[in-house]
């Protein structure tokens, strides 16, 4: 077995980069299945903060780095990506990066759709990343999607052209938009085709020989369980499965691949966007949260929503996803807090609730039930083992562990790759 699956047991923004790219070294493959450059995964390392959007957060460790075929891939994300990475002495070749051939792309009339929408639909807006993700994964479940293998064959590309832009037309007019113009995507295409190709191939093929080699593979999850399109808090989610379930299907490997899941979890809770959010502080709590933690989003510098832990929140992410055990991340961000509160249940309607219902309406309606613990006033950051820790956040780490039935394998104290606690060693059988 050994192999393992990092994902976001919150809204997304847990740390999984970091604790991916601490991980790739003993890793042979590091494999990205969902999503696509509406990730922002930070990596420090030493002087230097590596931001990665669409690459594997392997690609820094120099692990052989797979983008699957549940990624949805903008050739022009791609190219700037790894032109500013290879600027920060990264070696990108084909050696140790690979593009699934049957990813969809995302053009720029997804874009183009993704923020007309958002702008129509005002105080209503999900408030996506606007890189065209949603749209681009409606096309691709609609069978009209262009993709990778597709830049091969330009010369037969047409009649998917047409398909594509009559369906899109037919959209843009509802804004006022002129049609697509079939000539310059063609051309924007053929001039991008040479550079994503020379990556792209079956990947199940190369992932088949790792793993009959006995490699270890690692999936790099992107987005939260918390903006599943299933298991989210739909419709304010993102527009594919972020579950542990989806590394399968999402890179061509069987469901036994997935190993050992490792749920990324914040030490208290944040979310980018619009959306019900339970714990959510607006006082000067919150305010400092966010300022101690950072919390603006990596890719379009957002001021993150910021609240306390809600373990009600995990329990239910870490049983929908199988997590095995969670990496607790940003615990240094609550020292010197008085007092920390975890939120232990809803109520709704005057009853008491242990899980986040699924009508939007409920979701919203939910007030948050806490317990308070004691804070600490010594600092953690920077701790790499249990001993390093001040016995009040132990307590809080061990009741975390308690209420999200789910135990603790790593705990991250700073931005910093190695700042790191090792519990249970997750590629361990
Ligand atoms: P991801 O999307 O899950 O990879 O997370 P992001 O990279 O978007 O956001 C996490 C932020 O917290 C990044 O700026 C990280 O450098 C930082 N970070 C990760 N782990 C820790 C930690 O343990 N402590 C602190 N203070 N910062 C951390
Ligand atoms: P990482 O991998 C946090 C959010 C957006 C929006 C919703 C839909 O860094 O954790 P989309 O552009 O995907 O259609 O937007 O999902 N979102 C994220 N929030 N972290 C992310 O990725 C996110 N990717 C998308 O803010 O609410
Ligand atoms: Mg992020």
């Amino acid at each position: 077995m050994a192999n393992v699956t990092v994902i976001g047991a919150q809204w997304g923004d847990e740390g999984k980069g970091k604790i991916v790219d601490w991980l790739a070294s003993r890793a042979d493959a590091v494999v990205r299945f969902q999503g696509g450059h509406n990730a922002g995964h930070t990596l420090v390392v030493g002087e230097t903060t590596y931001k990665l959007s669409l690459l594997p957060s392997g690609i820094v460790t120099g692990t052989l780095s797979i983008i699957g075929n549940g990624v949805v891939l903008d050739p022009w994300a791609l190219k700037a990506e790894i032109e500013k990475l290879e600027g920060q002495g990264v070696v990108i070749n084909d050696d140790n990066f690979a593009i699934a051939d049957n990813c969809p792309l995302i053009l720029p009339l997804h874009r183009d759709l993704d923020g007309l929408r958002e702008t129509a639909a005002g105080k209503g807006k999900i408030g996506t990343t606007g890189r065209g993700i949603g749209p681009a994964y409606e096309d691709k479940v609609g069978r009209r999607a262009i993709r990778v293998c597709d830049l091969a064959h330009l010369d037969q590309v047409d009649p998917q052209i047409e398909r594509l832009c009559a369906h899109h037309d037919a959209l843009r007019a509802g804004f006022d938009q002129p049609p697509v113009d079939r000539e310059g995507l063609k051309a924007e295409l053929a001039e991008i085709a040479d550079f994503v190709l020379q990556y792209a191939q079956p990947v199940w093929k190369r992932l088949k020989k790792v793993r009959k080699a006995g490699a270890r593979v690692l999936f790099e999850g992107a987005q939260g369980v918390l903006l599943d399109v299933d298991h989210g808090t739909y419709p304010f989610v993102t527009s594919s499965n972020t579950v542990s379930g989806s590394a399968s299907a999402g890179s061509g490997l069987g469901p036994s691949a997935t190993g050992f899941v490792l749920g990324i979890v914040k030490a208290y809770t944040t979310r980018v966007g619009s959306g019900p959010f339970p714990t959510e502080l607006d006082d000067e709590v919150g305010q400092r949260l966010g300022e101690r933690g950072h919390e603006f989003g990596t890719v379009t510098g957002r001021q993150r929503r910021v609240g306390w832990f809600d373990a009600v929140l995990v329990r239910q992410t870490c049983a929908i996803s199988g997590v095995t055990g969670i990496a607790l991340t940003k615990i240094d961000v609550l020292d010197g807090f008085e007092t920390v509160k975890i939120c232990t249940g809803y109520r709704l309607n005057g009853k008491v609730m242990d899980y986040l219902p699924s009508h939007a309406a409920s979701q919203a309606a939910v007030e948050p039930i806490y317990e308070e613990m004691p804070g600490w006033s010594e600092s953690t950051a920077g701790a790499k083992s249990w001993a390093d820790l001040p016995a009040a956040a132990i307590k809080y780490v061990q009741r975390i562990q308690e209420l999200i039935e789910t135990p603790v394998a790593l705990v991250s104290t700073s931005p910093e790759r190695d700042d790191t606690i090792l519990v249970r060693d997750p590629f361990e059988d």
